[in-house]
């Protein structure tokens, strides 16, 4: 038999296949032993997924509830093969996510080498995030959000007419795509420098596109899994991986923004939106050079951050705060006492105020109770995580975290916790009064993270739907119909943010 003969010869095919099979089988298992090694508990993993299996087609927040339940407030758990510490335990929160945070700067990201993408900030890694995240947090303080109010009251003003069609036509609002509507109104307003007249209009090429961005089509499918089970291959795979994820529909945005950004170059016009305030702020960040200060970046880098940041306002606040504000009617609808009490408090403050505005908004605390005990009830990033960055070591040795391990707060579990907040299950705003907060660790609440990659568009987020429900509410009473479900519910499948479904709420005239 010669050389040819062994490579043809199906005997080998066969031997060489089963040994790939075996070598592969043999690395997806090869970090089993990680928790079990240091007596920490967690569900048995299967090869390649893990602990993932069947995650596609799971109600996520009702999974995690059960998983914490079972294993407690540390367990184990597997992405394909990378083991992933869950905790709710609020010390060790604060330890990883705040005190350690240096151990712990990164989330689990693939390199990203597209432009305009590879400076989001959620991606960004070590120092370069830290660079842009301190470039770009002051275009969020409060005098730069108040300066975005005046297009977010524009964008409610829209708002309150179109629902009181909605009232007077059918008596009712399918929740999720109003409030979508609404929200991808102020992006369209802020982050991108337009002015939708087609508030969810079909034909509007900006809602077209953003509705193609936003399908969720993929999360109720295995393939979903891969980035996260196999980062590395999936960033070996480069620019095809990359060309599934940035669609044309995505590179809409970018030219859009280009277009908008050449054109304010020859404008002298102020526009107090987003793109004009991360411009100023991202332009003054500064650098030591030979004992010079010099601006950090060149106009073309700043241009491209800015561009980077503001289709990350769109990706990170679009679903988030149209799934709160859904969220907060559902509950005002089931909760008369608590409506009640907020339209008191709004009309009480307008006594004082001419019109809704950002310092009026500010001065209900009541408001303020509701959105947290809502978004306590209701998070809608229900995991957060970190990626290690060098070993840790945790009470002395007894947990360690090597290099390249993810942790994860399961935020949903964490916020229905028994310890946390007694009665998890009933909706009670009194829990953000100041003298129960007082009595409970912030560390239990991660609506909007912690530590210092908590959400950069917090105050933000805050602002706007203060602005809305403060309008809605005093104009609007929300109340169940028939359509209205009893518990608010989620759709199934590996969302990365929570999707409210069914949420129908009857609405009438004040
Ligand atoms: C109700 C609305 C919102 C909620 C509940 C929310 C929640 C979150 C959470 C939980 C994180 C992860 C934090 C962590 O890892 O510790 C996050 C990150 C982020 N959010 Fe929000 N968010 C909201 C609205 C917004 C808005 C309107 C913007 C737009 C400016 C925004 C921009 C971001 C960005 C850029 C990050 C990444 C920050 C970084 O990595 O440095 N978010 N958000």
């Amino acid at each position: 038999m010669d050389s040819s003969d062994i490579f043809s010869s199906p005997v080998t095919w066969v031997v060489s296949v089963i040994s790939l099979l075996y070598i592969l089988l043999r690395y997806a298992m090869s970090t089993f032993n990680y928790f079990s090694d240091q007596g920490i508990p967690g569900p048995k993993p299967i090869p390649i997924f893990g602990n993932m299996w069947g995650t596609w087609k799971m109600n996520l927040p009702a999974y995690d509830l059960a998983l914490v339940k079972k294993y407690g407030k540390v367990f184990g758990y597997f992405d394909g093969p990378i083991p992933n510490l869950w905790i709710t335990d609020v010390e060790m929160i604060k330890a990883m996510y705040v005190k350690d945070f240096d151990h712990f700067i990164d989330r689990r990201s693939f390199q990203m080498r597209t432009k305009i993408i590879r400076k989001w900030l959620s991606v960004m890694k070590g120092q370069e995030w830290k660079d842009i995240r301190s470039s770009v947090t002051p275009a969020f303080t409060t005098g730069k959000i108040k300066r975005m109010s005046t297009l977010i009251k524009d964008c409610v003003d829209n708002l309150c007419d179109r629902v009181a069609i909605l009232t007077e036509n059918d008596g009712k609002i399918d929740a999720k795509m109003t409030f979508s509507a609404f929200t991808m109104d102020v992006i369209a307003r802020c982050a991108f420098g337009l002015k939708l007249d087609t508030l969810g209009s079909k034909d509007d090429p900006f809602i077209n596109n953003a509705k193609f961005v936003f399908n969720q089509s993929t999360n109720k499918t295995p393939a979903v899994l891969l980035p996260f089970m196999y980062p590395k291959l999936f960033s070996a795979l480069g620019s095809f991986a990359e060309r599934l994820f940035v669609t044309k529909q995505l590179k809409f945005f970018f030219k859009l923004l280009e277009n908008v950004l050449k054109e304010r170059s020859q404008s002298n016009e102020k526009f107090n939106d987003f793109i004009e305030l991360a411009d100023e702020a991202i332009s003054e960040f500064t650098k030591e050079v030979d004992g010079k200060t010099v601006p950090m970046w060149t106009r073309e880098a700043i241009d491209e951050i800015v561009m980077g940041q503001s289709t990350l306002f769109m990706l990170a606040g679009f679903d988030t705060t149209a799934t709160t504000l859904t969220s907060t009617c559902f509950q005002l609808a089931r909760n008369p006492d608590v409506q009640e009490k907020l339209f008191q408090s709004i009309v009480a403050k307008m006594k004082d105020y001419d019109e809704v505005s950002h310092e009026m908004v500010q001065d209900v605390p009541y408001l303020e109770m509701v959105i947290q005990e809502v978004l306590r009830f209701y998070p809608p990033l229900i995991r957060i995580e970190r990626q290690c960055t060098k070993d840790y070591s945790y009470d002395n040795g007894r947990i360690k975290i090597k290099k390249d391990q993810i942790i994860t707060v399961p935020t949903y579990a964490l916020h229905h916790s028994e310890e946390y907040y007694p009665d998890p299950e009933k909706f009670d705003p009194e829990r953000w009064s100041p003298e129960n907060k007082a009595n409970r660790s912030p560390y239990a609440y991660m609506a909007f993270g912690t530590g210092p990659r908590n959400c950069v568009g917090m105050r933000f987020a805050m602002e706007e739907m203060k602005m809305a429900l403060c309008s809605l509410v005093q104009k609007f009473r929300f109340f169940p119909v028939e359509e209205t479900p009893v518990k608010l519910q989620f759709d199934d499948g590996f969302v990365q943010i929570l999707q409210p479904i069914h949420a129908v709420v009857g609405l009438e005239f004040r």
